[in-house]
Formats: C-alpha cells, sequence, structure tokens
C-alpha cells in the first residue's frame, strides 16, 4: 500500500513504487495523459498508475489551503469594530491624482506631532478634522488594485475618480470608471482644477450623465465635489463625502484574529534584506508573528508606519513596513498570519512547486522525442 499525499509528482510517484520514470510516463501516456517529471498528478491518476504496477493507494490530507481556511472562517458578531476605508484614486494622466494624494497626505497624516518625513510605503492613513480615518492606496500604476482584481478581491473599497474640469472625460476616466464599476466599488467624483481660468466642471458632469453616471446633484447617486488639489480648496469635503460613502458599506473588521491583508510592494534593501510595504485589511498583526505571502514567509522582526516610527501591532485598515520575509512577494498578493514557521514553509514550498509545474504545463506539448531526452 503507498500512503499518498495530495501531493505526489510523477518521479515521487516512481520512487515509492521503486519503478523507472519513464514507465511511469509511459503509463500515464497510455491512459492519454501527457506528463513531465515533475509534474503533480491528481488522486485519480495515481490511483490508477499505482494499480497498473499493483499498488494499492491511501491517502492522507495534508491540506495545502487548511491553515488560510482556518484564517477566513466567520468572526463573531461582537468581535467586529468599524475599520477606516480603503480609498484609491484613479483618472487621466495629468487630471491631478499626485497633487490631490499630496495635499492630503501633507495636511492630514496623522502622528503629525511627532517629527519625521512621510516615506513613500504606497498606502497611508490619514486623520481628518472630524477625528474619523481613511487610508490611501496609493500605488504607482495601481498595481496592487489591478492584481487583486485580477484574483477576483477587493483591494479598494472606495474610489476617487478626479477628472480636471478644465480637460474633459478622457480615455483614462472612462477605463478608471469602468474598473471601478465592474468590482463593485463605488466611486465619488472629484472635479478639479476649478482655480483654472475656464475651468468648466458643469460640462464635466454633463459629460458623465451622457455615460448614464448621474451626478447628485444633478440628481443622480453619484456624489461629486469641486476641488482644486493644488489650493486645497474642497479636499476636505471630498473626504467627508468619502467617508458618508463609507458608512453605507458598514467596514468591520476583527481586530482580535490573526491579521490578513494586502501586499502593496516589496524591495530588498542591502542592509536590512527584504523589505514589504503592506496593508493590513482584517485582525491585527503583530512583531514577531509569523508571515506568508505567495512563495515567501518569515516572521515580523520589524515594523514601521509611514513616518518611519516604530509599530509593535497594526490592526485593520492600517498599512505598514515590515522586515522578515524570505523573499519579495509580488504588488497584489495577500499575505497570511499562520500558526508555526513550519506551517508557513510548507505552504510555501507547496506554492513553489505549483508555480514550476503551471510553468511547465503552459510549456509546448511535449513530444516522444522530448521525454526520452528529458529522462
Ligand atoms: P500622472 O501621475 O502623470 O498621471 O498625473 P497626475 O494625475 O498625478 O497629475 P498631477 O497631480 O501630477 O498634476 C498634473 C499637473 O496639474 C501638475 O502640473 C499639477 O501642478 C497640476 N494640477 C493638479 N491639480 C491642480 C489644481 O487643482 N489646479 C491647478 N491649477 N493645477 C493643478
Ligand atoms: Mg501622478
Amino acid at each position: 500500500i503507498l500512503k499518498l499525499t495530495e501531493y505526489v509528482t510523477v518521479s515521487d510517484l516512481a520512487n515509492m513504487m521503486n519503478i523507472p520514470v519513464n514507465e511511469v510516463i509511459a503509463t500515464c501516456m497510455s491512459i492519454d495523459m501527457m506528463v513531465s517529471i515533475n509534474m503533480r498528478l491528481d488522486a485519480e491518476t495515481i490511483k490508477l498508475v499505482a494499480e497498473e504496477f499493483g499498488f494499492e493507494t491511501e491517502f492522507v490530507s495534508t491540506d495545502v489551503v487548511a491553515a488560510i481556511q482556518e484564517s477566513t472562517e466567520e468572526d463573531k458578531e461582537e468581535d467586529l469594530v468599524e475599520r477606516a476605508p480603503i480609498v484609491t484614486v484613479m483618472g487621466h494622466v495629468d487630471h491631478g491624482k499626485t497633487s490631490l494624494l499630496d495635499n492630503i497626505r501633507k495636511t492630514n497624516v496623522i502622528a503629525g506631532e511627532a517629527g519625521g518625513i512621510t516615506q513613500h510605503i504606497g498606502s497611508y492613513n490619514v486623520k481628518l478634522p472630524s477625528g474619523r480615518h481613511i487610508t490611501f492606496l496609493d500605488t504607482p500604476g495601481h498595481e496592487a488594485f489591478t492584481a487583486m482584481r485580477a484574483r477576483g478581491a477587493k483591494a479598494t473599497d472606495i474610489a476617487i475618480i478626479i477628472i480636471a474640469s478644465d480637460d474633459k472625460v478622457m480615455p483614462q476616466t472612462v477605463e478608471a470608471i469602468n474598473h471601478a464599476t465592474a468590482a463593485g466599488v463605488p466611486m465619488v467624483f472629484a472635479f478639479n482644477k476649478i482655480d483654472v481660468a475656464g475651468a468648466d466642471p458643469a460640462k464635466i458632469r454633463e459629460q458623465l450623465a451622457a455615460m448614464n453616471y448621474l451626478v447628485e446633484d444633478w440628481g443622480g447617486k453619484y456624489q461629486c465635489q469641486e476641488i482644486s488639489a493644488k489650493k486645497g480648496i474642497g479636499v476636505n469635503e471630498l473626504l467627508e463625502k468619502v467617508l458618508l460613502e463609507a458608512d453605507l458599506l458598514e467596514l468591520k473588521a476583527n481586530p482580535k484574529r490573526r491579521a490578513s491583508g494586502l501586499i502593496i510592494e516589496s524591495s530588498l534593501d542591502k542592509g536590512r534584506g527584504y523589505v514589504s510595504n503592506i496593508l493590513v485589511q482584517n485582525g491585527t498583526l503583530k512583531v514577531g508573528d509569523v508571515i506568508l505571502a505567495g512563495k515567501y514567509y518569515g516572521r515580523v522582526k520589524a515594523m514601521t508606519n509611514e513616518r518611519n516610527q516604530p509599530l509593535k501591532e497594526a490592526g485593520p485598515s492600517v498599512p505598514a513596513t515590515i522586515l522578515g520575509f524570505n523573499g519579495a512577494p509580488s504588488a497584489g498578493d495577500t499575505f497570511n498570519v499562520l500558526e508555526t514557521e513550519h506551517e508557513a514553509r510548507d505552504i510555501a514550498n507547496k506554492r513553489t512547486q505549483l508555480e514550476r509545474e503551471q510553468g511547465l504545463r503552459t510549456q509546448k506539448m511535449l513530444t516522444l522525442d522530448d521525454i526520452g531526452r528529458r529522462i
């Protein structure tokens, strides 16, 4: 009897049966399966092939995602607390995305009391005069947003669509609107550059109406605000409208659970090792926690905020820079905190293996010659 996990490659199987790997490959081919040495086999195929060689099989489950599933189990109602909305600014080139984010950061970034220059960590948390918080996702090209969308998850709660009112609705404006609509992310429109002579926000309202996006002051459902990102006009009003939108979403998280969230960007720092900017979406991330993202894992060695001040922990909707991954996880990857380093390493290794196989599968179909050469 062969004791198997669901994670067995062609060469693993050959080794376990003590049979040359090309015989296993040939058997697979006889049941119309083109395989290569490092390819993982499904349970059905393993059973068939093993029987072919006179072995019985028994499966021992080591569920790859058991640990992850555990961390996505439902929260108790009483553990849920309000969290800050995560907001992205999108719009056409030169319509003022960076100017708006800069203005917000300069006037509203928390911890303003203590010194320190704000670092670009792809995300930051602001405190409004009303005392409420908003977390901005500020990634170049919004890679994280796009990557997360591709994975069917949401990185953003609300999108600010910025349109220069001395210009018009442009292709990237339309793209941003379609993007947010497809992701089911509510939008607030910001009509920027109202300080410019000839700015005509009414014309923008008209163009949006023509696309079936009717703004509130024209009787529609979309909130909008005229602003000057450069002069700081209307920005706080815009943010209060974002919070109104957030109230409708009733955003909640459970700070008591193990953390999960988003990788915003990662890099290798010669002195410090791998540095990752992350955004906690649920739970609380603590220094010392075992973390896993994509193929990489590690322990949180140090954690800082956007002012480079050390943090012991980061709760829901809080961005942070962390040290401790053994590689650079990709923007848009989710991270999870696991119980043990062993568990994290296991999953990371399995993902590495799966990725390798995926690569093999997407290569051209193997010919008999190829197989001969590989063996
Ligand atoms: P990309 O990152 O290139 O897509 O552009 P962006 O959307 O980030 O625009 P950015 O904030 O860089 O602004 C483009 C130009 O418009 C800059 O020269 C800004 O100074 C100017 N600008 C942005 N907002 C305003 C505004 O409210 N009023 C005026 N007068 N100029 C503005
Ligand atoms: Mg910019």
